[in-house]
């Protein structure tokens, strides 16, 4: 493939093949292999009205070996299948979308960039209601499907500290509504926020709980994190989606001689804190230079506001080195494609 790897930013590009299922009378069909990047769909589908629809994102990484790598993806199979619950898809099970998976990596494995580039093949798996009902009510015929394409970094910054706007005229979620699943509606409920947090310069929004809007819940598209007093702190809290990386980050910093605290954490705390990311698949660490509350008229900074902090670059280090295979794997989170 030639392609300019370094360039590439978070977009969409066509890839060779991409896999689909579908679900009818109660149960699961055979993989279909694709060429076409579009799909025929009812008019009346549950997803185009209903927002009855879940997604993942993950990655394939290419390591110094030229090996495959996926990182974590049956966390992935299963925060679908709480999607899926969540919102009355039908269950995706675990051994299909692990299995749909590698193979769709395998079938566009030109298209995973090499070693070095910074770059890796993002994978999105899809599952959408596509039968009929003008009633709210759930489908009973599903698809599943799974593209890929190369990427380079979410925030155009890379790993460089980025500004965001803390958000208090808009919620992305509600308490008790769909914040902890992967789902469309969740997105849509975003786009207005971040759209404003970019044309004012920031690279996106903060979102604060929903019900007091006293506690950070998450970044844009991304988890929260700080450090403080050799802690890594994250917020607990039921509207923010259960980052994969997140929870890799944990691991990693208690591996580091890190206390981690996961704890509702409050606007002020940010004043406290020594260092700030925001953390994913697709934003991988991106540290935090400031965080501004308009409304309130306060501006939160961490760290020298060039850098990124000594521990995030550390956990960045340790996290992208296993994902690229250039460190040990010794929690067991890689899968080798051979
Ligand atoms: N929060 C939201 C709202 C997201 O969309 C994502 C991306 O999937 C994340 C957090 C990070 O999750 P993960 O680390 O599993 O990619
Ligand atoms: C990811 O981090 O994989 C995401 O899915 C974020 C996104 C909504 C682009």
């Amino acid at each position: 493939m030639n392609l300019d790897w370094n360039k590439l930013g978070f977009g969409y590009m066509k890839t060779d093949y991409n896999l689909r299922v579908h679900y009818k009378n109660g149960k699961w069909g055979e993989t279909e292999i694709h060429t076409d990047d579009f799909i025929p769909i009812h008019m009346m589908a549950t997803c185009l009205h209903y927002g009855q629809e879940s997604f993942e994102g993950l990655k394939a990484y290419r390591g110094k070996d030229n090996r495959i790598r996926l990182f974590r993806h049956a966390e992935n199979a299963r925060r679908m299948i709480s999607s899926a619950r969540g919102i009355l898809l039908a269950e995706v099970p675990e051994s299909l979308f692990v299995e749909t998976i590698e193979k769709v990596v395998r079938m566009n494995e030109k298209y995973v960039p090499p070693y070095g580039t910074g770059a890796s093949l993002y994978i999105r798996p899809l599952l959408i209601g596509t039968g009929p009902q003008v009633g709210v009510r759930s489908s009973d015929e599903f698809t599943f499907l799974v593209f890929v394409m190369p990427v380079g970094p979410y925030f155009k910054e890379g790993f460089k500290p980025v500004d965001m706007m803390l958000c208090r005229g808009y919620d992305r979620a509600a308490p008790l509504g769909t914040g902890h699943l992967k789902v469309g509606g969740n997105y849509a409920a975003s786009m207005a926020s971040v759209a404003l947090a970019r044309q004012k310069g920031y690279a996106t929004a903060v979102y604060l709980d929903a019900r007091e809007k006293k506690y950070i819940d998450e970044c844009g598209p991304a988890n929260f994190f700080g450090i403080k007093n050799n802690t890594y702190i994250t917020p607990d809290s039921r509207s923010i989606l259960p980052s994969i990386t997140n929870k890799s980050l944990m691991d990693l910093a208690r591996d580091m001689g890190l206390k981690v605290e996961k704890r509702p954490v409050p606007v002020e705390e940010l004043a406290e804190l020594e260092e700030a990311g925001a953390c994913g698949t697709a934003a991988v660490i991106t540290p935090i230079r400031k965080i501004v509350d308009e409304e309130m008229g306060k501006t939160y900074s961490f760290g020298d506001g060039i850098h990124p902090g000594t521990i995030s670059a550390r956990l960045y280090e340790t996290l992208t080195g296993i994902q690229y295979g250039d460190l040990d794997d010794k929690f067991g989170w890689v899968t080798v494609l051979d």
